[in-house]
């Protein structure tokens, strides 16, 4: 199959611009997350926003290198959310997009490119969509922290931690301000594994 003629070059172009507005989402999320005061929340978000600009760079260059023409126009066709949402209900919407992501448009993708011959694509698209269940996670548990009210407490008594410093203690619930470095409570680790 040539490539020029493929749905792959199609899906590879939909994936980059999904992958360019995600990144683009949790830029506008941890801005939003650091101004109410949610600095960690803010750094996961910084990070994952860092994660999807190297998918994007990916599907991009996949595209430039398997194109012959010089006049690399790609026209595609896609629904992206636009919405706009407080930051706990930003985080559970963009939790079910990455699960749908990772669940259903990925290996779809990935389909049609193992048939259409297109082997280091088909792998990619699986790859990309293994990050994207772990993001699925990390948004759906921050989301639920989020909404209960649970970022800073927890029921057992746990280590907390000063991303700031360092500082860490093992009780139910984090300091409001970090007694070595002063820093206030947003900078206390969020703790994503389950
Ligand atoms: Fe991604
Ligand atoms: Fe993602």
């Amino acid at each position: 199959m040539e490539f020029s003629e493929s749905v792959t070059k199609e899906n590879l172009a939909r994936a980059f611009a999904a992958e360019c507005q995600a990144g683009a989402r949790y830029q506008f999320m941890a801005k939003d997350a650091k101004q109410n005061g949610f600095n960690y929340i803010a750094t996961i978000l910084k990070q994952l926003a860092k994660n999807e600009m190297a998918h994007a760079k990916t599907f991009y260059e996949y595209v430039i290198n398997n194109l012959k023409s010089k006049n690399g126009n790609v026209n595609i066709d896609a629904g992206y959310p636009f919405k706009q949402s407080e930051l706990g209900t930003s985080l559970a919407e963009s939790a079910q997009i990455e699960e749908y992501e990772a669940t259903n448009i990925y290996p779809s993708f990935a389909k049609v490119a193992k048939d259409e011959g297109f082997l280091d694509i088909y792998k990619s698209f699986l790859l990309v969509a293994d990050v994207e269940k772990i993001h699925a996670q990390k948004l759906s548990s921050l989301a639920q922290m989020f909404s209960k009210k649970a970022l800073y407490k927890s029921a057992e008594a746990k280590q907390f931690v000063c991303s700031n410093c360092g500082h860490s203690e093992n009780k139910k619930a984090a300091w409001n301000t970090c007694p070595l470095c002063g820093y206030p409570q947003g900078y206390v680790v969020i703790d994503l594994q389950q």
